[in-house]
């Protein structure tokens, strides 16, 4: 299937959405406020911190991470933080944020017209994650045992969910979280109808496809604002899970 997420307008859409000023990405005061940072309340809203303190070097990995912003929240919390992406053009502007803190980009105003602003990261820890291309369909065998592995927005963008979801296991070590947002949008361009893991029931389906090896510990509601141009914008909302990986029965 086609990568629709290799154009300018969707790099700086995304850009945008995760490191925009809040006044920029919703500049109308009557626009819904509760949508805004969302690609860091996936990580602080739903990662317990207080288990990750019997690691000696906790590990995170970012699936699906677009241009990184949730990756380097996760820094806050895990000393070695991964982020992989299927899009080359999103994975070059996170790792290029990774070595130089700041990236100017274009984001679209109206029409043709672009806006030019700049991407800035705070260095959240001494170890600045690192980015790299990946499809999370068939992910690079070394990649195991993992504390955190996070997931935002992305399994309604694959064309087979099923084949994360069984990678999972190896990914998260017992007793590592897995953190799961999604809106469900399922959309016959992303994903074959007969590999959409539900319609109206999806939320019950990722218990089953989940368990045994994943118990249901957080549910949150998590709404979010992409801003396509200054009069347009889309308000969706996420569920945002949290998963424990447990014993295997
Ligand atoms: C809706 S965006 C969500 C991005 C980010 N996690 C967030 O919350 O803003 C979906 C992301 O999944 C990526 N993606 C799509 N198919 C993928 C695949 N097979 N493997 C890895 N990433 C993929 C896209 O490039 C895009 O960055």
């Amino acid at each position: 299937m086609d990568n629709s997420y290799e154009s300018r307008k969707l790099l700086g859409e995304y850009l945008l959405f995760h490191y925009g000023k809040d006044e920029e990405v919703m500049p109308w005061s009557e626009g819904p406020k509760n949508g805004l940072q969302f690609p860091v309340r996936t990580v602080h809203e739903l990662l317990d911190s207080s288990s990750l303190k019997s690691s000696i070097k906790p590990k995170a990995l970012d699936v699906g991470c677009s241009v990184g912003r949730s990756t380097f929240e996760l820094t806050a919390y895990c000393q070695e933080v991964l982020g992989c992406d299927l899009s080359k053009s999103f994975i070059d502007a996170a790792q290029t944020l990774s070595d130089r803190f700041e990236l100017p980009y274009q984001y679209l105003e109206e029409g043709d017209f672009y806006k030019s602003t700049i991407a800035k990261v705070n260095s959240l820890s001494d170890t600045p994650p690192s980015f790299f291309v990946a499809d999370a369909c068939c992910l690079p065998s070394e990649l195991l045992n993992f504390d955190v592995v996070h997931a935002a927005n992305l399994i309604c963008r694959l064309p087979d969910p099923v084949l994360f979801f069984k990678q999972l296991p190896n990914l998260v070590k017992k007793g590592g979280q897995l953190i799961l947002a999604t809106p469900f949008t399922w959309l016959e361009e992303y994903t074959p109808k007969e590999k959409w893991i539900g319609s109206g029931d999806s939320e019950n389906k990722l218990s089953h496809y989940l368990s045994p090896f994943f118990k249901l510990e957080k549910k949150v509601e998590l709404p979010f604002v992409i801003r396509e141009h200054r009069r347009k914008f889309q308000y969706s909302v996420s569920l945002g899970t949290r998963w424990r990986r447990v014993e295997n029965k």
